[in-house]
């Protein structure tokens, strides 16, 4: 098993990376739309706790990722896959990093906005960038909710296409992410 991508499979770095990250953001989906259906209280502030400290780690993992992928490589899609469904692919995953990128910015903002400071998991604070404003807060709001709306459709578009390769097209190119061949 190798750590490394090659031209024909993700290596091990590129598959953990992958996994981890969707397996952390379906989490984070979970934890944040129960936080949002809780009424202000001890219950919400913990599960937003959470919810905080992990997208801070959503973000650092995909700065690693971005990494990875910029010194590592990435293996190209055969050449059966069309001119449209690649550029398709191509640019739904782009979108995915902006947003998951976007996303713990825009929250990490809007806590600090309401005048919250952010820690990651109690262990230690995260500097302020913004201070406490109430037009910011109403704005940012907004924006991680939009966010999330786009992030919805994004994902629901990668795991289409990717159950396409699967089990339609039987490509093999759904299997390079889960074994690496
Ligand atoms: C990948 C990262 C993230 C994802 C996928 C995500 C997703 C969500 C979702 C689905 C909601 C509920 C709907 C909404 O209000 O937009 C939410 C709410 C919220 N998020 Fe995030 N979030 C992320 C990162 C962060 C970070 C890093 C912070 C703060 C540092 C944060 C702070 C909040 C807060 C305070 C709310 C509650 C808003 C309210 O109910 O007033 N989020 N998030």
């Amino acid at each position: 098993m190798s750590l490394n991508s090659t031209m024909r499979g993700y290596g091990a770095m590129a598959r953990l990376l992958h996994w981890g990250v969707a397996l952390l953001v379906a989490t984070q989906i979970v934890i944040a739309l129960r936080a949002w259906k809780l009424p202000l209280g001890n219950d919400k502030f913990a599960l937003l706790l959470q919810h905080r400290s992990l997208g801070l780690t959503i973000f650092t993992l995909i700065v690693i990722r971005l990494g990875w992928r910029w010194a590592n490589g990435v293996p190209t899609l055969p050449d059966s896959v069309g001119a449209a469904a690649r550029a398709l692919a191509r640019f739904n995953q782009y979108l995915l990093y902006a947003l998951l990128l976007l996303l713990p910015l825009s929250g990490l903002i809007m806590s600090q906005s309401a005048g919250t400071v952010v820690s990651w998991f109690g262990l230690f604070n995260i500097p302020n960038l913004v201070a406490a404003d109430e037009a910011l807060l109403k704005q940012m709001k907004l924006v991680h909710l939009l966010l999330n709306t786009v992030l919805f459709a994004g994902i629901a578009l990668h795991l289409v296409g990717a159950l396409r390769h699967w089990l339609w097209l039987k490509d093999g190119v759904f299997q390079r992410m889960l074994t690496g061949r």
